[in-house]
């Protein structure tokens, strides 16, 4: 497995590599009213090389929110999901699941815990069809000898998500012939499979096109009825269509977080964000507002999503 690659804390944080049950002895932020809280995050900082790629984020994912995170590039978006997932250490801060500590502990010791993301490039096996994609993802949890043995036939898991993602007509087709939209949903489904009660997708629909564009908005939707699901996105009209509550990270920092609404009237969010977007959408003759921003989404090559390029990192 990947060890995690972030840096270790350089403010004398302890990192836990067991996960073992130690508490946090920084001060608590309390508890927002309706607290049903599924993910905490709470004073988190990320530094890569003396630069605060996140700075001082709180953010409370309730139990059956599907929660949209926007912001330009470079924003923190994808770091703060990277440090969620256990990929990257942060500076200071705490990232609670189910009231459990995250930091510190191993990638895939969150995925086990109940929490699964996408990349913003894919990362299905283009040689194996679709259901053995599937089949991998969901066997996970199990031990890595039962993994050599073929097994026949299709779990619940698998055959859940095959039904959820639409997907069980291309069932023993090899993942490298889908299309990009298909791609995406392969990997929705992996991550379905592997039984998640969080779920962060990174730009699931970077490059695609109008129409899977709505087929994926509708499949989120149909997710986010029995899981708790966090979007990153870009494309302000599939927020209008999906969306209800956001969340706009802007320099490593919260900047809002309101109604789809709300984001698009508030005159910062427009500052940082859609006041480009309309340039780039004058260029473009586009027919609606989006941010100015290019994806590292997977299929390379494919439409961006909107817009021209964004910003130097
Ligand atoms: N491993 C790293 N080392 C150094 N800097 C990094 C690293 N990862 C991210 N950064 C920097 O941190 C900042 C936040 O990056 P991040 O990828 O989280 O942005 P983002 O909001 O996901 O942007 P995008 O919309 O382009 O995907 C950027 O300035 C980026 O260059
Ligand atoms: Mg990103």
């Amino acid at each position: 497995m990947t060890e995690p690659n972030g840096r270790p804390s350089d403010d004398g944080q302890t990192s836990r590599e067991n996960g073992a049950a130690v508490e946090q002895t920084r001060p608590s932020v309390p508890e927002p009213p309706g607290g049903d809280a599924l993910l905490e995050v709470r004073g988190l900082s990320v530094v890569f090389d003396g630069f605060r790629a996140i700075d001082g984020i709180d953010l409370t994912v309730r139990h059956g929110e599907l929660r949209f995170l926007i912001g330009p590039n470079g924003a923190g978006k994808t770091t703060l999901v990277d440090v969620i997932t256990g990929l990257t250490r942060p500076a200071t801060g705490s990232v609670r699941f189910e009231g459990h500590d995250l930091v510190g502990r191993r990638e895939h010791e969150i995925v086990r815990m109940g929490v699964g993301r996408t990349f913003q490039t894919s990362v299905v096996f283009e040689q194996l069809t679709v259901v053995e994609n599937l089949d991998l993802a969901a066997s996970f949890r199990r031990p890595l000898w039962s993994l050599a043995r073929r097994r026949r036939g299709v779990s619940d898991a698998v055959a859940a998500a095959m039904e959820t993602t639409g997907l069980d007509a291309l069932a023993e087709r090899p993942a490298g012939v889908l299309s990009h939209g298909q791609r995406q949903w392969l990997e929705i489904g992996m991550l379905i499979a592997q039984g998640p009660r969080l779920l962060l997708l990174d730009e699931p629909v970077a490059g695609m096109s109008a129409d899977e564009r709505s087929r994926t908005g509708e499949l989120l939707t149909l997710i986010a009825k029995d899981h708790t699901v966090v979007v990153i996105e870009h494309d302000m009209e599939f927020l209008r269509r999906y969306a209800s509550q956001v969340t706009v990270l802007h320099e490593g920092r919260i900047l809002m977080e309101g109604s789809v609404e709300q984001v698009r009237a508030d005159p910062r969010v427009q500052e940082v964000y859609l006041g480009r977007a309309r340039d780039a959408e004058a260029a473009e003759g586009s027919a609606d507002v989006g941010p100015p921003v290019t994806t590292r989404a997977a299929g390379a090559g494919e439409d961006a999503v909107v817009g021209s390029a964004g910003e130097a990192k």
